[in-house]
C-alpha cells in the first residue's frame, strides 16, 4: 500500500445476511411460512466501511470472504460503494469476525470493541487514539452499569484511566459522550443527538463510527466532539430507514454543513 494511499482502512468482519421475516420465530424442526427474504450486506467493520466511503472517504477494506457466490457478490458490493478491494482476501475457510481497528493515512486509530469480551488485551486502550463502544460493551469492560448519561461518564473516566486518550460511549437516541485524557480537568462531554422518528436502528452504531473515521480522516484538526455531533447526525439518518448498508446515507443525503 503506497503511503497517503486512502483515507480510511477498515480491518474487520464482512458478513452476508439472509434475512427472512416470519410471523414468530419456528421451534426446533418446525418449518413455518416466512413472508420476506432478503439478502443484505453485513459485518460491523464492513458496515463502517460503507459509510465512510458514502461520504466521499478513499477507503479500503481489509478482510477476507469465502470463495463463493457470496463472497463475489460482496466483493462487487465493495466495488460498487466505491471501496478499494485490494486487500480482500478469499479463502475456503469461513472468516470470523471479532472486533474492527480503523486506521487512516495518519496513522489514526479507533478501536471498536465489538462483540466486547471482559478481559480484553489491555494492549487494546492504550494503543488506539479513540476508543469507541456502546453503553453494554462501556458496562461489560468496565464493571461500571451504564444506565445514564453520568453513568456512561465514569465508566469513561475507568476508559481513560485503562491507558485510552480519547473515549466515545454512543447512547443511542441520546447521542453519546465524549472524553479525552488531555483535557483531566472536564472529562466528560454530553453530545446530545436531535430528536428523529425512528425506524430502523440496526447498524447505527457502525454507522456512527463510519462517520467519524471520515471526519477524522478529512478534519485532522476538528475537535472530537464536533466529530461527535455530526456522526451522531448521520447516524441519526440511518436510524430513520430500514436497513444496515441500506440506511446509510451518502453525501448527497446529507445537509452540506456537516461537510
Ligand atoms: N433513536 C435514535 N435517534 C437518534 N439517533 C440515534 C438513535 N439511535 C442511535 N442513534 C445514533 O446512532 C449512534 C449509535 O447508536 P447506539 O448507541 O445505539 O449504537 P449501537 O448500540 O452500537 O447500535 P447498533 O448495535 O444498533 O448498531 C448514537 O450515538 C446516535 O448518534
Ligand atoms: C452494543 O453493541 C453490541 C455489539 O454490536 C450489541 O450486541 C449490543 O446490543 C449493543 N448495545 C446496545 C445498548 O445497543
Amino acid at each position: 500500500m503506497t503511503e497517503e494511499a486512502f483515507d480510511v482502512v477498515v480491518v474487520g468482519s464482512c458478513m452476508t445476511d439472509l434475512v427472512s421475516q416470519a410471523p414468530r420465530l419456528p421451534k426446533a424442526g418446525e418449518t413455518i411460512h416466512g413472508h420476506k427474504f432478503f439478502i443484505g450486506f453485513g459485518g460491523k467493520g464492513a458496515n463502517q466501511c460503507i459509510q465512510a466511503a458514502r461520504m466521499g472517504a478513499k477507503t479500503a477494506m481489509v478482510c477476507k470472504v469465502g470463495k463463493d457466490f457470496f463472497g463475489e457478490n460482496y466483493i462487487q458490493n465493495f466495488k460498487d460503494n466505491g471501496v478499494s478491494t485490494e486487500f480482500v482476501g478469499q479463502t475456503v475457510d469461513s472468516a470470523t469476525g471479532a472486533a474492527s481497528i480503523i486506521v487512516n493515512d495518519a496513522v489514526k486509530t479507533i478501536f471498536n470493541p465489538a462483540p466486547a469480551i471482559p478481559d480484553l488485551d489491555p494492549e487494546f486502550y492504550r494503543a488506539s487514539d479513540v476508543f469507541c463502544c456502546n453503553e453494554s460493551e462501556a458496562e461489560l469492560l468496565t464493571g461500571v452499569a451504564v444506565a445514564s448519561i453520568e453513568d456512561a461518564g465514569r465508566a469513561g473516566e475507568e476508559l481513560l484511566r485503562r491507558g485510552c486518550s480519547s473515549v466515545i460511549i454512543t447512547l443511542g437516541s441520546r447521542g453519546c459522550v465524549v472524553l479525552s485524557a488531555h483535557e483531566p480537568s472536564s472529562p466528560s462531554h454530553h453530545i446530545p443527538t436531535k430528536p428523529v422518528t425512528t425506524v430502523d436502528t440496526t447498524g447505527a452504531g457502525d454507522s456512527f463510527i463510519g462517520a467519524l473515521a471520515f471526519y477524522m480522516a478529512h478534519f485532522p484538526t476538528m475537535s472530537l466532539e464536533e466529530m461527535a455531533r455530526r456522526a451522531n447526525q448521520v447516524a441519526g439518518v440511518s436510524v430513520q430507514t430500514i436497513g444496515t448498508q441500506a440506511s446509510y446515507p451518502s453525501k448527497k443525503d446529507l445537509p452540506t454543513d456537516l461537510f
